[in-house]
């Protein structure tokens, strides 16, 4: 691991430098504005759970940008959902806790998470362009959003704050009077944007925000995003498949594997030295606006079926870096000594298993 690859480098030449001087990966001694403990969340299916996430453990500072990364399948839209708590049955918490400014999302009853939606916690996705209303004009719907909250104000009052919505997300005030028709892809996930932003939330989720938009259009939105978070101050959860517009937009990268956080560190550090033999290979195979395709490496192996989770680490049985005990003993996320979190036993030292017998 950490060798230097076409595609680390890469994507190092592609943060901006002021991610790369100021370190913006928090002291434990800030509160923390989200903690997610112990999160389990299955689909009860008819063939048995799907366990989508299974003990994920994340802390998430004021201001902070966390990207979420891993192949499709891991869990990252769940993990999403969960916070909003927007999940569906057959979807279950099955336990676990998500604490957002000193409150346990899972104990709000219904009516307290949806204000808390919107006000404190919003929602980003690439859904949300599509499910704009086609028959009502743009102002319409985001005064909607807001009167749902309880705000009431006059028809001129809540123009003016949409107007300035709108131009915080680069776009003109016409547009308020605009049907979604009229709209471009890139122009709706910015409404999707000030809607999400109207009321100031202290954590924006945003999943997948700009896949739907070609390249060009893509780095647009992000720009906008990194510019809303900067003027709000609002902490950002983003799942993205491009590792260069993560390395340009994230603070922190946390690396998902088959329903498990396996690595939480740095942007700079992972895109430099990735720990997780997962980490590792995912940087060198997530393509990228110039990467070329014999570059680019594949992971062998499949991720595992979530309903007949191996023993042991979920990725040994595809990990170059394989031990005897890999397959028996479940790495925990433990701290390095650089203040970065991994789980793996290339970094711990056990010494006995669960069940005392194996020795490393
Ligand atoms: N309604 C459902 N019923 C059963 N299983 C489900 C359901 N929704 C999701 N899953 C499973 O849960 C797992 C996690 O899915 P999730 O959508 O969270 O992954 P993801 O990391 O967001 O993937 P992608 O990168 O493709 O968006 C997958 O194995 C998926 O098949
Ligand atoms: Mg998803």
């Amino acid at each position: 691991m950490g060798q230097s690859t076409p595609a680390k480098e890469r994507l190092m030449a592609q943060q901006s430098p002021s991610q790369s001087k100021s370190n913006r990966f928090q002291s434990s001694n800030a509160e923390p504005l989200l903690q997610i403990k112990d999160l389990h969340v299955h689909y009860e299916t008819a063939d048995g759970a799907v366990k989508a996430v299974s003990g994920v453990n994340l802390t998430l500072y004021e201001g902070e940008r966390l990207a979420l990364v891993g192949e499709s399948g891991c869990g990252k839209t769940t993990l999403a959902l969960a916070i909003m708590r927007l999940l569906k049955p057959p979807a279950r918490i099955v336990q676990g806790e998500i604490i957002l400014a000193g409150r346990d999302l899972l104990k709000l009853d219904e009516e307290e998470m949806r204000l808390t939606r919107l006000q404190e916690v919003a929602l980003v996705t690439q859904a949300a362009m599509n499910a704009l209303n086609p028959v009502m004009r743009i102002e319409d719907q985001i005064i909607d959003g807001l009167v749902d909250h309880g705000y009431e104000e006059t028809k001129n009052t809540f123009r003016k704050r949409i107007h300035s919505l709108l131009e915080h997300v680069g776009l003109k005030a016409n547009v308020a009077r605009m049907y979604p028709h009229e709209l471009s892809g890139g122009m709706k996930q910015r409404v999707g944007m000030a809607t999400a932003t109207a009321l100031q939330p202290k954590l924006i989720v945003a999943d997948e925000p700009t896949s739907a938009l070609d390249v060009v259009v893509q780095r647009q939105v992000m720009t906008t995003l990194g510019r809303l978070q900067k003027e709000t101050g609002a902490s950002v959860v983003l799942v993205g498949h491009d590792m260069g517009l993560i390395a340009q937009f994230a603070d922190k990268v946390g690396v998902m594997y088959a329903g498990k956080l396996v690595e939480l560190s740095p942007v700079e550090r992972i895109v430099q030295e990735p720990l997780h033999p997962y980490s590792d290979l995912l940087l060198q195979s997530v393509p990228s606006l110039e990467a070329k395709a014999d570059r680019l490496v594949s992971i062998p192996g499949m991720p595992p079926r979530l309903i007949d989770l191996p023993p042991g680490c979920y990725f040994a049985p595809r990990c170059p870096m394989a031990m005897p005990h890999c397959t028996q003993i479940v790495p925990e996320l433990a701290p390095t000594r650089d203040g970065r979190y991994v789980a793996c036993h290339l970094f711990t030292e056990p010494s006995t298993t669960a069940a005392g017998e194996v020795k490393a």
